[in-house]
């Protein structure tokens, strides 16, 4: 089953073919970073006129690199949400007008269950439940993936996102946009001790996540200092800042594991890029004997094959969907097909 999937969440149009849920035959993602970055943030409504521009293009050229038509495809998956509601419309309004043209069944994906399906196509092996945390721009959630196609929210931020926090901090220290990446950079040259940030690690029971805590400390820092820091304390605030997070994440989720008794996690979303957080967790894991994986850096951040992949199993379910299908901003429990909370 060839699946074209679509994303179009935030800031990147992207479309991909996946088969069988396994193979990516293309995946094009056209990202518009720069139109953002001179605002140090996605604009809502520059995102979602650029989408718009961009959303055919984009879909012809991942069937040109696919070889192929709009004939060999068996079904469509579309971002529904969590997103930029002006975006998310745009990849839907995408998916209708194709399915309804060339008579093809089409799914609305979650966008987060689709950052975790990004690991199906390069674990070799799934023990399910596992545990799956997604850290991005807009999320940080930790779920338990009950099978392919449904996962219950045990934890979230209750503030910022660990991507947005990665933003924010490079925002204030003038290092550009997006954030994550340029302080993942300048960190191999820090010192992580040199500053003892705070790690919000909340009620002892709890698996929720805060991050703003943390960016205020580092905003305080760089206050209490009085001047510009020096190229050198730039690199060892980001690289402390960054074992905040990475630390803040570990001790959650490994807590997460030993409550629920799982042995395997996986890491995904633009965070899970990172390349001290992909070190630290593998070494806990190794310590305490829970698998820890990831998806490659290319499948981490926004793409469509993500999409294509989660779709083609709602697909296998009978999970389709009608002409009337809506794009949401948030998720509410049980508001659609593989994702509830926790009662
Ligand atoms: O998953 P994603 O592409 O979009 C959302 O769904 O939000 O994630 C984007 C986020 C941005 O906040 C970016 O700064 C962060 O992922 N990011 C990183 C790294 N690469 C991307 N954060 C830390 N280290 C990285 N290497
Ligand atoms: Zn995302």
């Amino acid at each position: 089953m060839k699946i074209l999937g679509i994303e179009s969440s935030c800031d990147e149009t992207a479309a991909a073919i996946v088969e069988d849920g396994q193979k990516v035959l293309s995946s094009v993602v056209a990202s518009q970073v720069s139109l953002h970055r001179k605002y140090g943030g996605v604009v809502p409504e520059l995102a979602s006129r650029h989408h718009v521009e961009a959303i055919l293009p984009v879909i012809q050229e991942a069937l040109l690199q696919a070889q192929m038509d709009l004939k060999k495809i068996d079904g469509i998956a579309v971002t529904q949400g969590p997103g930029l509601v002006g975006s998310l419309l745009v990849g839907i309004a995408a998916a209708k007008s194709l399915s309804f043209a060339c008579n093809l069944p089409f799914t609305g994906v979650n966008h987060l269950l689709a950052h975790v399906a990004a690991i199906f196509l390069s674990a070799s092996h799934l023990d399910f439940p596992f545990l799956a945390l997604v850290v991005s721009g807009g999320h940080t959630s930790l779920f338990r993936a009950e099978s392919r196609t449904r996962m219950t929210l045990i934890g979230r931020t209750r503030d910022d996102a660990a991507g947005e926090a990665f933003d924010k901090v490079a925002k204030l220290l003038d290092l550009g946009y997006p954030g994550g990446a340029i302080i993942d950079r300048l960190s191999k040259e820090g010192n992580r001790s040199a500053i003892p940030f705070p790690r919000a690690l909340l009620e002892p029971e709890s698996l929720d996540f805060s991050f703003s805590g943390l960016k205020t400390a580092v905003l305080n820092w760089v206050k209490g200092k009085g001047e510009k820091p020096s190229p050198g304390q730039i690199r060892d605030i980001a690289a402390s800042f960054q074992e905040a997070v990475v630390d803040t994440l570990v001790s959650k989720v490994f807590r997460a594991a030993r409550r629920e008794r799982t042995r395997q996690v996986v890491v995904a979303g633009g965070v899970a890029c990172n390349s001290r957080l992909r070190e630290k967790f593998s070494q806990e894991g190794e310590s305490c004997g829970i698998s820890v994986c990831f998806p490659p850096p290319a499948l981490c951040t926004d793409n469509a094959a993500m999409v294509g992949v989660a779709g083609y199993y709602l697909f296998q379910e009978g999970s389709l969907a009608d002409l009337t299908l809506n794009a949401y901003s948030r998720m509410g429990a049980g508001s659609a097909s593989g994702w509830k909370t926790e009662s």
